[in-house]
């Protein structure tokens, strides 16, 4: 990686500290290849100020779900010889879009549905037979079908008894 300006390269202890990040770790995404430092003969690494960017990047996909692979794909299409700008990250962090949009419904659907029937087959709730009579939820697969985005054929509200459609 080439950098135009030494007075702009911070040492890793400064961008543990900016970072939020131990030091141990900085080395390990470095080993991944997920950053990169610039090492002078005899002297300790140092970076970029924008690895700060990557850093809080790969930290921010990581609190995602998205694996280090995934991030190191990613990461792979910015460039290097330059400070990648804003149409590279927008560019770069597209594709991810629909990954955490599903996570985002997957929370959604957690927070929301928890509290009531999810369809995992234990018929414990007296909602589940409004909602999952008999476990017919168990057809469409394993698992709680109405957290992995199932829906009841048709919805019976517990409270007023009204039916909805199915989504
Ligand atoms: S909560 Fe388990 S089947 Fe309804």
């Amino acid at each position: 990686m080439k950098v135009a300006n030494e007075a702009s390269l911070i040492s890793i202890g400064d961008l543990s500290k900016r970072a939020g990040v131990a030091a141990s770790t900085l080395r390990f995404y470095e080993d991944k290849q997920l950053i990169q430092s610039i090492r002078q003969q005899g002297q300790r690494r140092h970076y970029a100020r924008d690895v700060l960017r990557r850093v809080a990047f790969i930290r921010a996909a990581q609190t995602a779900g998205l694996t280090l692979e995934d991030i190191q794909q990613t990461l792979a299409a910015l460039p290097d010889q330059r400070t990648p700008t804003k149409r590279d990250w927008e560019k770069m962090s597209a594709s991810w879009q629909p990954l955490i949009q599903q996570r985002i419904d997957a929370l959604t659907a957690l927070r929301d549905q928890l509290n009531s029937c999810i369809g995992c087959g234990c018929l414990s709730l007296k909602s589940c037979a409004l909602y999952n009579p008999g476990d017919i939820a168990a057809n469409k697969g394993s698992g709680a079908r109405y957290l992995a985005g199932d829906r009841p054929p048709s919805a019976v509200c517990a409270v007023s008894g009204k039916k909805s459609p199915s989504k």
